[in-house]
């Protein structure tokens, strides 16, 4: 559905040149939700305003439904732009204008019959669940409302494509969530693929299927996100994981356990293939003391996966043997993260 070749956009101005975006290869398949994260000043507004030509890339190809933007006359462009919606962190609603007035501003540019509109506006508020707000002001909404307004707007012309530059980001946790809910149910209903970006993993790990991580205008690290959450590459993407599912041990477990516990194996697992029973069999099978030191379960697009840390007590042979079990395992990645009788692998 989007294609993105090579891109780079450059801002110039009299006193300096910033590159803020170099080498973007991306593309996003019809009906996914795509997000792109990256830390302030990354380039990511940059990045989705090339998508639509607000911004005009320096140089690549953005292809949007078959059709490079880049190429397009301003005629061409401007029915090009019907096929992508935009919502934005500041909803950017026209405070003169009611709720159905913003909504119906899109098709009265596109130059609509007014029953057309009439009926179109009255469909999209009750798609974004505001049918009984039509006449308020954009001043009597809450945040949330406001971007469901924003939404119903951007999605007046049919768009194929939704984008979504931080459109949670000033709003709170509750509101985010019903918010991205919305967006779901939109993806789904009628369709659209979309792409989003952010600052928060959160929201990644809420909705996105696909995500790209941008780091000072270049993308790091791309994937489902399922296998970045699970085995990020890059610092960056560390920071972003860690920052929602504490994957690592809580700072300071390892100086602060002095006190003898064993050897220490950090067990990741995901899915529902870990055997509920895999620590008593352990204990029974080779006569150790397991503690459980640390241990942590999420949840990503309905597959669960985990962290658990295990100290394990015994003689050394048996210690060995037990440990050694579960490198085997298939459905496991273990890490010893201390051993008294050092030489042991990473499984
Ligand atoms: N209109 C502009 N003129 C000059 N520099 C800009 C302009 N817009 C953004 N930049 C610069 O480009 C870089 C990327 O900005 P932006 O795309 O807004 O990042 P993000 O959305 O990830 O915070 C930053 O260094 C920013 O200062
Ligand atoms: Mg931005």
């Amino acid at each position: 559905m989007i294609k993105i070749n090579n891109l780079q956009k450059i801002y110039c101005s009299v006193e300096q040149e910033v590159i803020a975006l170099e080498r973007i290869n991306l593309e996003v398949e019809a009906g996914e939700i795509f997000g792109i994260i990256g830390p302030s000043g990354a380039g990511k507004s940059t990045l989705i305003r090339c998508l639509n030509l607000l911004e005009e890339p320096t140089s690549g190809d953005v292809i949007v439904a078959g059709q490079d933007l880049t190429e397009l006359t301003t005629k061409e462009l401007r029915e090009a732009r019907k096929e992508i919606g935009m919502i934005f962190q500041n909803f950017n609603l026209l405070k003169s204008r009611t709720v159905a007035q913003n909504v119906a501003f899109p098709l009265e540019l596109a130059g609509e019959k007014k029953s057309k509109v009439k009926d179109k506006v009255q469909k999209l508020l009750k798609l974004v669940g505001l049918a009984d707000k039509a006449d308020s002001y954009p001043s009597q909404l809450s945040g949330g409302q406001q971007q469901r307004v924003g939404i119903a707007r951007a999605l007046a012309n049919d768009p194929k494509v939704l984008l979504c530059d931080e459109a949670t980001s000033s709003l709170d946790p509750e509101t985010t969530h019903s918010i991205l809910e919305l967006l779901k149910d939109i993806n789904q209903k009628l369709e659209i693929t979309i792409v989003l970006i952010t600052h928060e993993m959160e929201v990644i790990k809420e909705i996105c299927t696909q995500v790209a991580v941008l780091e000072a205008g270049q993308i790091v690290e791309q994937g489902a996100v399922i296998d970045l959450f699970l085995n990020p590459q890059q610092e960056v993407t560390k920071r972003f994981v860690q920052g929602v599912i504490n994957a690592d041990l809580p700072k300071g477990f390892l100086a602060a356990k002095d006190n003898d516990i064993g050897d220490l194996v950090k067990i990741s697992f995901i899915g529902q293939s870990v055997k509920q029973s895999l620590i008593s069999d352990l204990i029974h099978q080779y006569q150790i003391k397991v503690n459980i030191l640390y241990g942590n379960i999420d949840k990503i697009q309905g597959v669960s996966f985990g962290t658990l840390v295990i100290g394990i007590e015994g003689n050394n042979r048996q210690v060995n043997e037990a440990i050694k079990e579960l490198i085997d395992l298939d459905e496991v990645k273990v890490e010893v993260i201390q051993n008294a009788e050092p030489v042991r692998s990473i499984g």
